[in-house]
């Protein structure tokens, strides 16, 4: 079991496949792109599935999510989907994604054993989408979208973050779009993670403007907290339901307390948090020759270290040294 100092257990893990990615969000990463970690660097495809089998077989994992960077661009990854899925104690398996190329790979994904997906879509407006992602790439999220909602890894969850003076006034355009469409809508507040440190809490639009924003246009009756559990979204029914909105409010509402997370980065670091300020190195361990009970008191020992939560809005709070796409998002 992964247990931390504060009680919690982490039964989720968070696996990012690569620090790269074909878009350039601009609160995510410069035009220019980032130093990308080196092949050598990067665990192979048989270091993820051991460390993915040592987490579900000795630690209690349950749920493994594959993030990026884009997972879409690591050659391996139906490969990967595949052999987690056949573990003796199969793990639920989702991917997060940009979408891009999800079109292609969805039905491939879904018989290696994917169950579902989260694809990050911004905005409606393809030239909104072009300035906040420095890419025309929209037409390809909405075919990747349908695509993995008829290959029925679903539900088909849709991430956004609104941006001032960019995508801001859209929510409910985006809400009434993806009720349409049968995506379920989740609005995410900006966190500190960017490279370029461009993030301002002044500045940032908040899960209560969000909110504010949607009730000009529906009625919005929160779920009970029994049905959240360790999700970082807060749900809402959307005009009486079945469709439901959710807001993942990291800076203003943190569900830190409830948190069932533990990572790894693409280099086969176990962070604990994505704003952790240390990092437990397994990829050392593993091509140091180390047998999996002892890679799995590694971890143990790596979660004990877990901070009570992340403080984003706490005036000592410090961003971490590596943005999100290094970390997985
Ligand atoms: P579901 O199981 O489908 O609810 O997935 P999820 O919402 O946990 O995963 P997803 O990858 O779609 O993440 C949605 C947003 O939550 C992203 O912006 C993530 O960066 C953010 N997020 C994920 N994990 C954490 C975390 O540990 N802490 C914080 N603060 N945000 C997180
Ligand atoms: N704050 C909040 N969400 C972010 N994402 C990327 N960077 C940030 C940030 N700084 C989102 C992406 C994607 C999800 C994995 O995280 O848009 O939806
Ligand atoms: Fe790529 Fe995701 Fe960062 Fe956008 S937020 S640049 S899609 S890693």
């Amino acid at each position: 079991m992964l247990l931390d100092t504060y009680g919690r257990v982490a039964t989720d893990l968070r696996v990012s496949l690569t620090d790269r990615c074909n878009l350039r969000c601009t609160y995510c990463m410069p035009e220019e792109g980032l130093q990308w970690l080196a092949k050598p660097e990067l665990l192979t495809d048989d270091e993820i599935v051991r460390l993915v089998r040592i987490a579900v077989s000795e630690l209690g994992v349950e749920e493994v999510r594959f993030t990026g960077g884009e997972p879409l661009l690591r050659p391996g990854l139906v490969g990967i989907v595949e052999r987690c899925a056949d573990l003796p104690k199969r793990p639920r398996l989702s991917l997060t994604t940009n979408g891009i190329g999800l079109e292609r790979t969805a039905v491939a994904l879904r018989d290696a054993g994917l169950d579902r997906v989260n694809v990050s879509l911004d905005t409606l407006d393809p030239e909104v989408f072009r300035k906040m992602t420095r890419r025309k790439r929209h037409a390809d999220v909405l075919r990747g979208l349908a695509a993995a909602q008829e290959a029925g890894l679903t539900p088909v969850k849709v991430n956004s973050v609104l941006m001032p003076g960019l995508n801001d006034t859209e929510a409910p355009d985006l809400l009434a779009w993806a009720m349409d469409e049968g995506y379920e809508l989740r609005f995410i507040e900006q966190m500190p993670l960017d490279p370029q440190h461009g993030w301002q809490r002044d500045g940032m639009i908040t899960a209560g403007d969000i909110l504010e924003s949607l009730r000009t246009r529906f009625t919005l009756t929160p779920e009970g907290e029994e049905q959240r559990g360790s999700a970082p979204a807060e749900r809402w029914t959307v005009d009486g339901g079945p469709h439901r909105v959710g807001v993942i409010a990291s800076v203003t509402r943190p569900f830190c307390r409830a948190c069932d997370r533990t990572r790894l980065t693409a280099d086969g670091q176990v962070r604990t948090c994505l704003f952790a300020t240390e990092e437990s190195d397994l990829r050392g361990a593993l091509r140091s020759g180390a047998e999996d009970g002892e890679i799995a008191a590694r971890w143990r020992l790596a979660m004990w270290g877990k901070k009570a939560g992340a403080g984003i809005d706490d005036p000592s709070f410090v961003q971490p040294d590596r943005p999100m796409s290094a970390i997985g998002g």
